[in-house]
């Protein structure tokens, strides 16, 4: 038989910060497929690359940081733990904090989270709370339980977070089998550029690369802080996973950026769900909207004449679409698209699908 995979940890034990004493709380996160898009390669003339964070268990790259928080946790005697989120964090805490037997708190910003996020907090036993406010609100607030209160912050202000989700990077260049000239991701809190970038510039100061890759980031228009130089007090967009106005990781990913020779941009909610139809209706990947912003950067980036063509271009997309279905159903109008409805009736559905009597 194959080689299992082991989660993480286990897979990269001596470049993170475990020893044999840490208990290893593991959902065998990780190992997720990098996907050629020849249909992205189409539209860029650029060799594309997707790796697909979607197929985590819990459905989005949180859970390769969380399996590091919540075993640290654990190690250091945590009976439960906290965090602020909008979705995914609160999904991924939830299900790992469930799994090792311990409880989980998570505040989310009232009626902004993806219905398939909240299920799975749910579901996985937190105490949910609806904060009247945003993500940032919620994001105080937990940092404030957790240094008067005896419970565990687990957002990516963890610094065991960043350290788990660095694993991508070296699972990149290991699937690749070399470094990508561009990596492109979405923004949010800007944990994952700031965790990629570390894995990248790990490897290569270990002789494991050639180079770092130029980190380009995208945030949505109406939610883009750091390319507007100041947060944000109000974020809006569709892609709620990434409706933050003030980023915790913000300077640690202004020097990724400088050390990558990387980028920041910013990207409407219509380009993002154009790249979310391309990806869904062209190379067969379901995301949900927040994930759909690096491949609508690529796209972006290289109608502006700034990817070389030839380059080596890996997109990270970030969480599965199951979790946020409903765009997909959305026409340019603003209306959910209604499928034909059609009788039991094998010369009527062939009519109604235009097929012409004969064999294949
Ligand atoms: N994509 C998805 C699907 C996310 O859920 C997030 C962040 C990001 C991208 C951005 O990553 O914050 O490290 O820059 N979600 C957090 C949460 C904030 O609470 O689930 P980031």
């Amino acid at each position: 038989m194959a080689n299992l995979w082991r989660g993480v940890i286990r897979e990269y034990a001596d470049r993170l910060n475990v020893t044999d004493a840490t208990p290893v709380v593991t959902l065998g996160e990780g190992g997720t497929p990098l996907i050629p898009a020849p249909a992205l390669s189409a539209r860029t003339g650029a060799n594309v690359f997707v790796k697909y964070e979607g197929m985590n268990p819990t459905g989005s790259f949180k859970d390769r940081g969380m399996t590091m928080a919540i075993s640290k946790a654990v190690e250091h005697g945590a009976k439960a733990v906290i965090c602020a989120s909008t979705g995914n964090t609160s999904a991924s805490a939830a299900a790992y904090a469930t799994h090792a037997g311990i409880s989980s708190v998570v505040l989310v910003p009232e009626g902004k989270i993806a219905m398939g996020k909240l299920s799975q907090a749910i579901a996985h036993n937190a105490s949910l709370l609806q904060v009247q406010g945003n993500f940032d609100d919620c994001l105080d607030i937990a940092r404030e339980l957790s240094a008067n209160y005896p419970v565990h912050l687990v957002n990516s202000v963890n610094p065991d977070r960043i350290d788990g989700q660095k694993t991508a990077a070296f699972e990149i260049i290991e699937q690749l089998g070399k470094t990508p000239d561009f990596h492109f991701i979405p923004v949010g809190n800007a944990g994952n550029y700031t965790a990629y970038h570390r894995g990248f510039r790990e490897f290569a100061d270990a002789g494991l690369a050639t180079h770092v890759p130029r980190m380009f980031g995208f945030q949505a228009e109406g939610s883009a802080p750091i390319v507007l130089g100041h947060p944000v007090k109000n974020p809006e967009t569709i892609a709620s996973a990434i409706r933050i106005g003030n980023p915790a990781s913000w300077e640690l990913a202004l020097s990724a950026r400088d050390d990558s020779n990387g980028y920041f941009g910013a990207l409407s909610d219509a380009k993002i769900l154009e790249a979310h139809r391309i990806l869904s209706a062209e190379v067969g990947i379901f995301v949900e909207p927040a994930s759909a912003i690096s491949v609508a950067g690529l796209l972006e980036r290289s109608a502006a004449g700034e990817i070389p063509a030839g380059s080596t271009v890996t997109v990270t997309v970030t969480g599965h679409g199951l979790k946020d279905p409903q765009w997909a159903l959305r026409t340019d109008d603003g209306s959910d698209v209604q499928p034909t409805v059609v009788p039991v009736d094998v010369a009527q559905i062939a009519d109604v699908l235009g097929l012409v009597k004969g064999t294949a």
